[in-house]
């Protein structure tokens, strides 16, 4: 979807009820990958608040982006079932690998973005990971490796 087309389908189908910021970012996030700065005039005219009120909300959630995600994106389970199994020491492994700072999600040639998720519904073969939407369990820092030599450029 365009970008303009993904901001009107958003407002069309949330607008009018309450709360509709939260929804309309997510839809728009779900549309394209990430908020563009561009939507947030658009989304204040028609909600009828502050462009620094969508600022606010974006950078206050962490799981809105503002800028497009790497071309894979993990998420790495953290929640309790996982960490339990060594999900802690996975994502640093996984941090190393990627060669991610502290805090960094998206690796410098954009090729990967590793973000955090709680809880995957996986709990049983934990730690979990999703790669590009697809489900892996027991994951050990070998089989993290072999998934990511795995992906395309
Ligand atoms: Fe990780 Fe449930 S705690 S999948």
């Amino acid at each position: 979807a365009s970008q303009q087309q993904a901001v009107a389908t958003a407002l069309e189908r949330h607008r009018t009820r309450p709360g509709a910021l939260l929804p309309i970012l997510h839809e728009v996030q779900d549309a394209l990958g990430y908020v563009p700065e561009g939507a947030v005039a658009p989304i204040a005219a028609a909600l009828n608040i502050s462009r620094a009120d969508v600022h606010g909300t974006i950078s206050f959630y962490h799981e809105f982006r503002t800028s497009p995600p790497g071309r894979h994106v993990l998420r790495l389970c953290g929640a309790e079932a996982c960490q339990s199994m060594g999900a802690r020491a996975l994502e640093r492994h996984a941090r190393q690998r990627l060669g991610l700072a502290p805090g960094q999600r998206d690796s410098r040639d954009r090729r990967f973005t590793l973000e955090p998720v709680y809880c995957l519904g996986n709990c049983a073969l934990s730690p979990a990971l999703l790669l590009d939407g697809e489900l892996y369990g027991r994951v050990t820092p070998q089989r993290f490796d072999e998934l990511v030599d795995g992906c395309d450029v």
